[in-house]
């Protein structure tokens, strides 16, 4: 058995992780060879981007954060983006991946990524190609799984930003707001946001009102120190508007979505005009996707890793691994294609609420 084995979208703690044990597993118990492709679907479009994978170089990538194998969230064989004539130009290059594909003499390809790389992954495997999935993401918003490796990670480290944040929003009395990713899933801010004991979380799924944010910070202004402490979801927005938009999507060829910034901004100038306490904003950005693994992301990428290789051995293509409560099982491919988001009613908004949290509705 020779397998393919790619990342794609954005990097996350734990890929060397889950490469490793995939690495270490198939080669040590399973006798399968393994080809690394690098920076995700590129490496299957364009030539000499694909080399043997082996122990030798998975040895100390294990606490080691972002991938081995590099990895793209613009390299869409199905959206290409070629540049023709001086202008980017996408074309349809499922073709081309399928005969690299046949050419690496490959019997299945191991794709690990987050909704774009999965959904790729599983419209190549209707046309003809062997695959299986491995779910990452720092958003943790794919649904057919309960938990994407990486989101631990990150919600650490948004945590520990929004501990490091009250220093300064004490000492001062300020308002800081702390904006951090999810794209439109509000989970590393609403996790952060009550592990940390923000004041006002602002997520996607509940858009804002600025008059409850006001009110909730003149609240707080009453007492000894006044300062408070907001977590803004990057994809928040204020009721009847829309969210911040950093990139728009036909700026960046072959992503095809749009990049999200800026929340955090806006609604600190809509609080201007209310409050006369000092606005900081902080946008924690790639930080919450660097560095080393937790544990339960190591763990949680090497469950993955071995067990995909269990989908390969019996046969299951077109199926990835997920989190089913404390078990890793198969599920179809095409899971991956539906995208999860925070229950407004969920248990721990409605906590959150019930202490006093404002979601700004
Ligand atoms: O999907 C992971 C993620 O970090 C999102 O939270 C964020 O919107 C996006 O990727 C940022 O992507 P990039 O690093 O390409 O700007």
């Amino acid at each position: 058995m020779r397998l393919g084995v790619l990342t794609g979208g954005g990097d996350c703690p734990g890929l060397n992780a889950l490469i490793r044990g995939v690495i270490k597993r198939g080669t040590t118990e399973l006798k399968y060879e393994f080809v690394g492709i690098e920076n995700g679907y590129q490496g299957l479009v364009e030539p000499e981007m694909a080399h043997p994978l082996t122990l030798a170089e998975t040895r100390g990538i294990l606490p080691k954060g972002g991938t081995i194998l590099g990895t793209s969230n613009r390299a869409n064989p199905f959206q290409y983006a070629v540049k023709e004539a001086g202008k980017w130009v996408e074309k349809d290059l499922t073709e081309v991946a399928l005969r690299r594909y046949r050419e690496l003499s490959l019997d299945g390809l191991i794709a690990v990524g987050g909704d774009g790389t999965l959904c790729i992954a599983s419209r190549l495997a209707e046309l003809g190609m062997r695959a299986v999935g491995c779910p990452k993401t720092i958003d943790n918003d794919l649904s057919g799984t309960d938990q994407t490796f990486g989101y631990d990670t990150a919600r650490a480290i948004c945590t520990e930003a929004v501990d490091r944040l009250h220093t300064t929003a004490e000492s001062h009395d300020r308002v800081m707001i702390l904006e951090v990713m999810g794209r439109n899933a509000g989970f590393l801010a609403l996790d952060s946001g009550i592990a940390g004991g923000a004041d006002v979380i602002v997520i996607p799924e509940i858009p804002y009102r600025v008059e409850p944010i006001v009110e909730k910070i003149h609240r707080r202004a009453i007492r000894k120190r006044s300062f408070t402490i907001i977590v803004v979801s990057e994809g928040a927005f204020p009721a009847g508007g829309t969210q911040a938009v950093a990139q728009q999507a036909e700026e960046i060829p072959g992503r095809g979505v749009v990049r999200l910034g800026g929340a955090g901004k806006v609604l600190a100038d809509q609080l201007a005009e209310h409050i006369e306490a000092e606005i900081r904003v902080t946008v924690l950005g790639h930080l919450q996707r660097g560095g080393s693994p937790t544990a339960a992301d190591r763990l949680l990428a090497t469950r993955f890793g071995c067990k995909v290789l269990d989908l390969v051995r019996d046969g299951r293509w077109s199926h990835m691994v997920a989190l089913k409560g404390l078990e890793v099982v198969p599920v179809p491919l095409s899971e991956s294609r539906k995208v999860r988001s925070v229950d407004p009613n969920a248990e721990l908004v409605r906590f959150a609420k019930s202490m006093g949290t404002s979601f700004g509705d």
